[in-house]
């Protein structure tokens, strides 16, 4: 047997044993939805974590959802009417977002914007958070032909990392932002050429369960925009802190205390000096708003027995939760939290792997992992699917059904 992640708080058998989500047991979502593979985004569990920002985080700092996460219609429908603005990666992301016809404040980041994204932002307003020299040139030259003052803010790549982060962004060369000696010279241009200059940007890492590691990546940032500042001799309307908060996916992850996180960083905030006073600052968060909201629901097909190791073959797989397979960025595959479905409230019976159908080994959704007794035509649930699930897999590969996604209100 090996280990699997926690299966988020709150999920509870409905009455007769079986998985319920938002109340009610999951073969009524799936009766709804027609069938499995099916992605249930669960509003309430996402409202709650907003309210839980809302309370631990100083009230002077906004909450972005980052797009990237999960980019389903219904669910960012949703999102708007919860969080401050949207941090999008690209002009698909932005066309999304533009058919939910709200009017809250967006920003594009991420390398390579072509000038057909740069354009839809400077159409539509978005802050442009410039990459590098380069692009900026871009940007002005486009506003210019556009007769379009460039909303923009520099991202900058910070000379430090946040430590123990799933992704590091930060404290190496890299294709994000501008290394941060190279950031006063581009705002002091940008101001020049008659930009709309926001401010900064610094996005050091995701998928953080340490609150120190947050707090002082979140004090670095803080001290750098104060160097940065003096540099340029320019006060930011804006400064976009960031996120990184994580959820525990595997076996021994603990939830961040992200209380902590919002008490230092109110104090932080706090010891600014005046000049900040009417600076608005940003976190962006994607998966710790929306992840553990997901759950993925897939249905036993078939099940075999191969030199004594159970098979469980469903009709889901990597196509769909690439990063359950342990293949997205992950260096040693571990379990995330797997379950039946269809027999929540039952006692473990068995071990088995849970596999996809696809054509590869790497199809393997649980390793050897404790189940109750399981047979063909139970549901199986992939739980913290909620973020990086089907936007982040090759749904395509051996043209399989694609799963269908249920925004459970
Ligand atoms: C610039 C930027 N913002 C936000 C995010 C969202 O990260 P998470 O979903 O871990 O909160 C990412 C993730 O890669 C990112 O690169």
């Amino acid at each position: 047997m090996k280990a699997m992640g926690p299966i988020p708080a709150g999920y509870e058998a409905s009455e007769d044993g079986s998985l319920a989500v938002g109340g009610r047991p999951v073969a009524r979502w799936i009766e709804e939805a027609g069938r499995t593979p099916l992605f249930l985004y669960d509003r309430e569990r996402i409202a709650a974590k907003v309210a839980i920002f809302r309370e631990e985080m100083p009230a002077r700092v906004k909450l972005h959802y980052a797009v990237k996460a999960n980019p389903h219609g219904a669910l960012l429908e949703a999102m708007a009417g919860m969080v401050d603005g949207f941090d999008l990666a690209s002009r698909g992301e932005l066309a999304r977002v533009a058919a939910l016809s709200v009017a809250l404040p967006l920003s594009m980041a991420g390398p390579g914007k072509s000038d057909a994204d740069l354009e839809a932002a400077l159409r539509d307003g978005v802050t442009i958070h410039l990459e590098s020299e380069g692009e900026a040139a871009r940007a002005l030259a486009l506003g210019k032909a556009l007769d379009i003052t460039p909303i923009v803010a520099v991202r900058v790549n910070p000379p430090f990392a946040l430590k123990g982060a799933g992704m590091k962004m930060g404290g190496l060369s890299s294709q994000f932002g501008l290394d941060s000696d190279r950031v006063p010279a581009l705002v002091k241009h940008l101001v020049a050429q008659g930009a709309d200059w926001r401010g900064y940007h610094v996005y050091a890492g995701s998928q953080s369960l340490s609150a120190d590691a947050l707090i002082e990546s979140q004090r670095a940032t803080l001290d750098l925009i104060e160097e940065l500042g003096a540099a340029t001799g320019e006060v930011p309307m804006e400064v976009n802190l960031g996120g990184g908060f994580g959820i525990p996916y595997f076996p021994g992850d603990v939830p961040l205390d992200s209380a902590s996180v919002g008490k230092a960083l109110g104090e932080r905030l706090d010891a600014l000096p005046k000049v900040y006073t009417d600076t608005r600052f940003i976190l962006e968060l994607g998966r710790w708003l929306v992840g553990e909201a997901g759950v993925y629901l897939t249905r036993v097909i078939d099940r075999k027995v191969s030199h004594g190791r159970t098979f469980l073959v469903t009709d889901g797989g990597l196509q769909h939760m690439l990063a359950a397979s342990g293949n997205f960025g992950q260096l040693l595959r571990r379990n995330y939290p797997i379950a039946n479905a269809t027999r929540f409230a039952a006692a473990a019976a068995m071990e088995a792997s849970v596999v996809g159908r696809l054509c590869t080994p790497l199809d393997l959704l649980g390793d050897e992992v404790e189940l109750p007794h399981t047979e063909v035509g139970d549901v199986i649930a992939l739980f913290c699917a909620g973020a990086y699930g089907l936007s982040a897999s090759p749904a395509g590969f051996l043209s399989q059904p694609e799963a269908k996604e249920l925004l459970v209100p």
